[in-house]
């Protein structure tokens, strides 16, 4: 069970409207507490006083970022999904594969809030015209499968979810979705596939799903997080939104953060985006005693090492950016001055080489082939130029070389790790150092 780690006392509805509603003791907020606590009400609002384009005009001045990674703005994804007159009505699919290493923000939300997540899903089912949602949840979830269930069952039943949802004569029902346990899912044009019941691969792009995605039909894909976001944007207005960041950080709104390695107290924190990372250290109680921090990765697996003087800056998606690595999911993974940062970004490439779908050409074989080299750097029996070889490696799998993202993820912690620890890597040459091996083999000697 994911939990949260702070008092009720600070988490309240005017600053925390992901978690004020949660309970001490991580039992999930079912729907009659949930109404007693502004339940439904932003759907009471949108019914009343929004279309589709005031929503998202909304979404978009609140500058709600996707919380699955990316950044990228909701309220404009919303605004270049097709619809109109003679478009088919299409989905809202939310994003809850979360296998990212290192990350377990969603299945908070999941486990414990299930109808903020049915309630968002509803917001952008209205804006976007949908008429089904479905919910891609990572298959070992199995606690949060029974609760969401349990929640949609609740939803319909009080007449949330279904024909005529709360009599405004819209219908929008929600299905859950289990995975069979792939990366790769969570890739939102491999979800799709999966979903449609075939191969996750990644499709290629445009078309955008907005435009065609499920079964042809315009499609939404938004995180977990992200979705849980929009209740409150439409209930208390793009201002207030912004407002909670509290001038930390050019975008809107609160971050679930989290801190998991050798720290006193690894968890969950609530927290105005762009708070920073000395700040959501200091909460998770510092370093374990005996350990000093060597480095850190800010938001899972498939982001760049950063160095202790990195925690001064604000956790945003530009800033995180611009130190050359990216916020990703905003669950930091600290690394102390014993753990070997080979051995780290072995273990990494050996997770993402097994989930590569196999489809490019640079991820099937190049990550395979940067685990060899590693396990050899790790083992002490590297070769002479296999650090070159690597960052070579890591070039081919960056930006623009493959058909989805997942290379680029696998990339950024190679590359940062040989850039930050270049001599952690050369301990492990010990082969080719000496001048009788200096030299090629002459091919006549083979
Ligand atoms: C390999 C890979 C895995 C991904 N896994 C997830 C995931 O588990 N959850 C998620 O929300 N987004 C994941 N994404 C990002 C999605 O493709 C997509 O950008 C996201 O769901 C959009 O939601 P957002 O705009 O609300 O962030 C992944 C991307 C890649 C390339
Ligand atoms: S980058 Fe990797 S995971 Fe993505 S499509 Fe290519 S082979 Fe598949």
């Amino acid at each position: 069970m994911s939990r949260i780690l702070q008092d009720r006392d600070e988490r309240r509805p005017e600053t925390h409207p992901l978690t004020f509603r949660l309970n001490d003791d991580g039992t999930p907020v079912m729907l009659d507490a949930y109404r007693e606590q502004q339940g439904y009400a932003s759907v009471e609002r949108a019914f009343s006083d929004l279309t589709s384009k005031t929503l998202i005009d909304e979404l978009k001045t609140a500058n709600l970022r996707g919380r699955g990674g990316g950044g990228f703005s909701a309220g404009l994804k919303w605004s270049l999904t097709m619809q109109g007159e003679g478009i088919p009505r299409g989905y809202i699919v939310c994003n809850a594969d979360e296998m990212e290493p290192g990350t377990f923000k969603d299945r908070l939300l999941l486990e414990q809030q299930p109808h903020l997540l049915i309630e968002g899903m509803i917001l952008a089912g209205f804006a976007n015209n949908a008429y089904q949602g479905y919910i891609f949840m990572r298959g070992e979830y199995v606690d949060a499968a029974r609760t969401v269930q349990r929640a949609l069952e609740e939803a319909r039943a009080a007449g949330w979810l279904g024909r005529d949802v709360a009599g405004s004569g819209w219908d929008f029902d929600i299905a859950l979705h289990t995975g069979a346990g792939r990366y790769i899912c969570g890739e939102e044009t491999a979800l799709i596939n999966s979903l449609e019941g075939k191969r996750a691969s990644p499709r290629a792009k445009p078309p955008f799903p907005g435009q065609s995605g499920a079964w042809g039909k315009p499609t939404v894909v938004n995180n977990v997080e992200t979705l849980c976001n929009v209740p409150s944007v439409v209930l208390h207005g793009a201002d207030w939104y912004q407002g909670l960041s509290q001038g930390k950080s050019g975008d809107g709104g609160t971050k679930l953060y989290g801190v998991s390695g050798k720290v006193k107290r690894p968890g969950l924190w609530e927290l105005p985006m762009g708070t920073t990372g000395n700040e959501l250290l200091e909460r998770a109680g510092g370093m374990r005693d005996g350990h000093t921090l060597k480095t850190w990765l800010p938001g899972g697996g498939s982001t760049g090492f950063l160095l202790p003087e990195h925690l001064e800056l604000a956790l945003d998606f530009d800033t995180i950016g611009k130190a050359g690595s990216r916020l990703g999911t905003g669950l930091i993974a600290v690394v102390a001055d014993d753990q070997s940062v080979v051995s780290l970004a072995r273990n990494l490439e050996e997770f993402f080489a097994r989930e590569s779908c196999g489809w490019c050409t640079p991820c099937r074989d190049g990550l395979p082939w940067s685990v060899k080299l590693l396990q050899a750097l790790e083992a002490g029996e590297g070769e002479r130029g296999d650090i070159d070889l690597l960052e070579s490696l890591a070039v081919d799998l960056g930006p623009g070389r493959t058909f989805c993202a997942h290379a680029p993820g696998a990339a950024m912690p190679l590359a940062s790790a040989i850039h930050y620890f270049r001599d952690e890597f050369e301990r492990g040459v010990t082969r080719g150092q000496g001048a009788a091996h200096a030299d090629p083999i002459p091919v006549g000697s083979i």
